[in-house]
């Protein structure tokens, strides 16, 4: 089964509901900016190139709906999709009765890009995406409303389309690291389902198997949202590629028992100087692999270095609700009273990644002058 984490449908973006598989597989439906962005904030999509991708037909929804070319349509749309309502205030402006329809249709852009930013701090291909939708807004301002909508859904269309071609490409390269035979262990989900398709880490071991090689993947489960257990184990069971799942804290176990023969993980944010934000753990599991000599790979499209930062300090890391660590959905094992922290992602120094794996090639121990030169800076 092809996973199509994002799509375009009946006038709307259909996102899987990530919430709850994978007891459930449900699509929700969107239909303007404040919903797309609610849909990133409560984790229904999630994942950096999909967040991106998410919020770039956020903004083309926001036009449409502003451009009166599609009227917001409410209620339930065809079999298990549910459309999501906007009900954020400050996006219902006013686009008929007398005022001036220009500067209506430009203020209600402007909410739409600032409620989409807000939505969720640390992956930076959300930033990405939102300044490329505005430059190509900016390019053709002149033009009518239902123009620019038109112009900027094709714009997303062509980054979602875009995302996929990437992903191969760096499945390719990733795929040449590993050996016949390797057991990788990843951490959280950078799969089909973090991406438009195919996924960064997991689309390394997509592209490895799909050349031929047994490889088996090793999941943490991924405390506390569970993106392994839920998400990894899932997407590999779909496509029976040899699939164990563990616990967070059994990785040393087994990289001290020989069992592991690479890691291989997704990025939200890569640094200038090489330093890498990922889900909360990232960085135990590359001391880890330090300290048993196993290869620690980051798949990593450029869409996600953000050579504006010099490094991970700079990085902000999004605090998540406690009830997050409490438990899991209506179930609370913590006991009442403690006081709870829940960074979701963390940051591992560029010194203890082996190599970045772009869709560019493969570079090994980044450093700033190997991404300036990466990004054509140099
Ligand atoms: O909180 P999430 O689930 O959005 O975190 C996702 C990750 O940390 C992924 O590893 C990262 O976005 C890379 S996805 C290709």
């Amino acid at each position: 089964m092809k996973v199509e984490t994002l799509r375009w449908a009946n006038n709307k973006l259909e996102m899987i509901d990530q919430r709850v598989l994978p007891a459930t597989f449900n699509y929700l439906a969107y239909d303007s900016a404040a919903s797309v962005a609610e849909g990133i904030r409560s984790m229904v999509v999630r994942g950096a190139p999909a967040i991106g991708v998410a919020a770039a037909y956020g903004v083309a929804l926001e036009a449409l709906r502003l451009s009166v070319l599609l009227p917001p349509v409410r209620g339930k749309v065809g079999m298990g999709v549910e459309t999501v309502n906007t009900s954020t205030p400050s996006l219902t402006l006013p686009l008929h009765g007398g005022g001036d329809g220009v500067v209506d249709f430009n203020s209600g852009m402007e909410a739409g890009f600032t409620v989409l930013a807000q939505s969720r701090p640390t992956a930076v291909n959300l930033f990405w995406a939102l300044e490329r939708m505005r430059r190509v807004w900016q390019g053709i301002a002149t033009q009518s409303p239902g123009e620019i909508a038109a112009r900027l859904l094709a714009e997303a269309h062509e980054m979602l389309v875009e995302d996929i071609r990437i992903n191969r490409a760096m499945g390719a390269h990733g795929a040449a690291l590993l050996q016949d035979g390797a057991r990788v262990l990843t951490h959280c989900n950078a799969g089909a389902l973090a991406t438009a398709g195919w996924g960064t880490a997991l689309g390394v071991i997509r592209s490895a198997v799909e050349a031929g090689k047994k490889i088996s993947l090793i999941a943490d489960e991924t405390r506390p949202f569970l993106q392994g257990a839920r998400l990894t184990a899932w997407e590999m069971v779909q496509e029976n590629i040899p699939v164990t799942l563990i616990t967070d804290n059994m990785a040393g176990h087994l990289m001290a028992h020989g069992e592991v023969d690479a890691v291989v993980v997704g990025t939200d944010r890569v640094a200038s100087n090489g330093d890498v934000a990922n889900k909360i753990g990232t960085y135990m599991v590359a001391v880890l692999a330090r300290r048993h000599n196993i290869p620690f790979y980051v798949a990593c499209p450029l869409s996600t270095i953000d050579m504006s930062i010099a490094s991970g300090k700079d990085i902000p890391i999004e605090e998540r609700a406690a009830d997050e660590v409490k438990g899991f959905r209506d179930t609370h094992w913590a006991a009442a009273g403690v006081s709870i922290r829940n960074p979701a992602f963390d940051v591992t120094p560029a010194e203890l990644v082996t190599g970045l794996i772009t869709e560019k090639g493969v570079v090994m121990q980044p450093d700033l002058n190997k991404l300036r030169a990466l990004m054509g800076m140099a």
